[in-house]
């Protein structure tokens, strides 16, 4: 709801509210939502913008910055209109939140140069993040280059925040980090052409007064700000990273910054709730924005690149007998690949290794009873490859330079246009010839020769990612019942703008159990399980070697979308049986483990995952035992989220017996943990993790 008295502007979303005001573009609120009925011209200003520019005594990080055409820095935007609009405005040529619900249009003027810059706050009915964008409108008659313009700035109230973030590597996403913010400037950011494996574009401030969490829907470089002031404030500032960005802007001409979302709550859990509904509901779209996913193979650690049609329908037939409902074939069935050298760009069968070729194998797959899905990595290009004989200018580079070579391969120049003809054409071909059901779209290397004919440098990596959207977007629509599943070397690029195109995406390369918590639990801070692709692979895991229980891999895979990536023929029968039963258990819980809320458990030793139905009635939480310690007496844990007033059923799967409890003491009693877990297992699988998942059924109310 958007309530507005002359200049004072109030947002409410279902439990917070954020107070504005326009004149002075001043931040009054932002927290639990106001229950007084205090008049919002009452509200103490204590000069925190919503927007800042040099030229004023403002000396923080500016959320704007242009190069006017007198060739001044300065601007000095004024308050000009504020409209509340009823229809959430699309962000030309950028994905973006969508859904019921109000915006608000606040527009400043810069009177020596008429340039405009508008700022957008939309709020959804049923939920409690805010989305904020911002435009630039060139209405001076001379061109200007805009040096930045973040999508949204929130000025918080006092310096003592901690920031926490998501960073890693490759094989390593999304390791939560904490530090606390003092006097001074912190960013967070990518510089890669994408949003990274490094730094997810999601942070969050926190002090005592709860937790600010924000996110950019934009899935390129970005640049999260943190400066705490001497005027005891925090400017959190968050958009398009402006490493080597000079977008020119010619009179009436428009830039628009891509969406960022803000999000108060008063706990880590409680933002996680929040983004998730928001994710769920606003972000993923289409056919299978509710519909359980399907429990997938995919042949990747199982073969590499070494197979032919007889092993992948080995493979498959085993994948129908467990249960699975959608064989995947990942990378080496197009061109002459063998290996990663080559044929990227040549999306033709690879008649040796898929038989009769895609469509009739995709057949076979089908008559075995399984969907047929399939891996594409359409942004690039290997030199030994016919498309780069025959268009070598579609390759990003800098002419007279040798491009830096990553996983062999080069990229392609997305920000030309032909080259997003050719791979809209050469992606909908592929889909279109095997009638594939899921489709897992790869991007393995971040740029480098950042370079097109004719496009200005400074604009470069903005006008890949608008290429990017745009043959998503063609590719998306297209084939609007295909499941996509977004990949990036693992989850390089695993961010709100991807999830606006693929409803899934594959967490990370690495898929040992005990690496996978932390991955997992990092991601989970912003991202709901639904979008998470978590697979089952071999032991010994072929990233880390170490050796995981079959089931304990399961389980810690329960915390996202389930699939195998194993040869499945290899294994035993007894493995096998133990599989079935796994999908079996997966798809009966299935509803839940994929939509219900999820919480984070943590206790000394034991790192988990709760998942509650929306209703409270049943959850299942995995609880992993990280280091072992015999006789161990502290290893506990409380569970959550369940109704406290309720008495459920709480069993272990597999294994005997159940214990009735009260959701009040399951949330507030350690539950000890020592007696679950087998010792004498435990002595000969050292250095295991082990797991354990814990069934509940609500049996009466209070
Ligand atoms: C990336 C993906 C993997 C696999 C390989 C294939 O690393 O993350 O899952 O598809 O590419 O080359």
């Amino acid at each position: 709801m958007i309530k507005r008295k002359g200049h004072f502007i109030r947002l409410d979303t279902i439990n917070t509210s954020l107070v504005l005001r326009a004149d002075t573009a001043e931040y009054l609120y932002y927290g639990p939502k106001l229950v007084s009925a205090t008049e919002l011209s009452s509200l103490p200003g204590v000069n925190r913008k919503i927007f800042s520019q040099p030229g004023t005594n403002d000396y923080t990080e500016p959320s704007v910055l242009l190069e006017n055409a007198d060739g001044g820095f300065a601007t000095n935007f004024q308050w000009a209109r504020t409209r509340i609009v009823l229809e959430k405005p699309e962000i030309m040529g950028l994905p973006s939140s969508y859904g019921e619900g109000k915006t608000l249009e606040l527009k400043y003027v810069d009177p020596s140069t008429r340039v405009q810059l508008l700022l957008y706050y939309s709020l959804f009915d049923d939920c409690d993040v805010i989305a904020v964008s911002a435009k630039l409108v060139n209405g001076a008659r001379k061109d200007i280059h805009v040096r930045r313009l973040m999508s949204l700035q929130l000025d918080l109230y006092g310096a003592d925040y901690e920031l926490v973030t998501f960073e890693g590597a490759w094989a390593r996403e999304r390791q939560k980090r904490a530090r606390v913010l003092t006097s001074g400037i912190f960013y967070n950011d990518s510089k890669c052409g994408a949003s990274s494996h490094a730094r997810n574009p999601f942070v969050m401030a926190e002090n005592a007064s709860g937790v600010y969490a924000f996110n950019l829907v934009y899935s390129g470089n970005h640049k999260e700000i943190c400066e705490c002031d001497g005027a005891n404030r925090t400017r959190v500032l968050v958009g398009i990273n402006d490493f080597m960005f000079d977008w020119k802007l010619a009179p009436g001409e428009e830039f628009a910054a891509p969406e960022a979302v803000m999000c108060y709550a008063p706990s880590e859990d409680q933002v996680s709730l929040r983004m998730h509904a928001f994710v769920s509901e606003h972000i993923v779209r289409g056919k299978w924005k509710k519909r359980e996913r399907p429990v997938l193979v995919n042949n990747w650690e199982g073969t590499y690149f070494d197979f032919d049609e007889e092993k992948l329908l080995a493979i498959a037939s085993k994948a129908k007998a467990v249960g699975a409902e959608l064989f995947v074939l990942d990378d080496g069935w197009f061109g002459k690949r063998q290996d990663d050298t080559c044929s990227l760009g040549d999306w033709y069968d690879n008649i040796a290794k898929t038989g009769g070729g895609l469509a009739s194998l995709a057949e076979k797959i089908r008559a075995l009873g399984l969907s047929f899905g399939i891996w594409v990595e359409p942004e690039m290009i290997s030199e030994d490859s016919d498309l780069y004989r025959s268009h070598p200018n579609y390759a990003m580079k800098v002419p007279g330079r040798q491009p830096t070579r990553l996983r062999n391969q080069l990229m392609l120049n997305m920000a030309d246009e032909k080259v997003q003809n050719y791979v809209v054409r050469a992606i909908c071909d592929v889909i279109a010839r095997s009638g594939a059901e899921y489709v897992k779209w790869d991007f393995n290397r971040t740029m480098t020769d950042c370079f097109g004919k004719g496009i200005a440098v400074g604009e470069y990596f903005h006008r890949y990612m608008l290429g990017y959207y745009r043959v998503v977007s063609k590719i998306t629509k297209r084939f609007p019942f295909v499941l996509f599943e977004g990949c990036a070397g693992g989850g390089g690029r695993l961010d709100l703008g991807n999830l606006c195109y693929f409803p899934q995406y594959w967490t990370s390369d690495d898929t040992d159990a005990r690496e996978r918590i932390a991955i997992q639990d990092g991601t989970s801070y912003a991202y709901p399980q639904t979008v998470m692709g978590a697979h089952v692979s071999a032991s010994p895991n072929h990233q880390t070697g170490d050796t995981t229980p079959l089931n304990s891999r399961f389980h810690v895979a329960c915390g996202g979308v389930l699939g195998y990536e194993l040869d499945l023929t290899k294994l035993s029968q007894a493995e096998l049986h133990s599989i079935a039963e796994q999908v079996a258990f997966y798809k009966e819980n299935r509803k839940l483990l994929q939509f219900g809320d999820y919480y984070r458990l943590y206790d000394r030793n034991v790192n988990g995952f709760m998942i509650v139905s929306k209703d409270r009635n049943s959850a299942i939480a995995m609880v992993a035992l990280l280091e072992h310690h015999p006789a161990d007496p502290t290893m506990s844990v409380r569970f959550k989220g369940l109704n406290p007033g309720a008495v459920y059923e709480v069993c272990v799967r597999g294994q005997d017996g159940s214990v009735s409890l009260g959701g009040d003491v399951l949330a507030n009693t350690p539950i000890p943990l020592e007696g679950l877990f087998d010792y004498a297992q435990r002595q000969a699988n050292s250095g295991c993790i082990f797991t354990r998942l814990f069934l509940f059924k609500k049996q009466k109310n209070a």
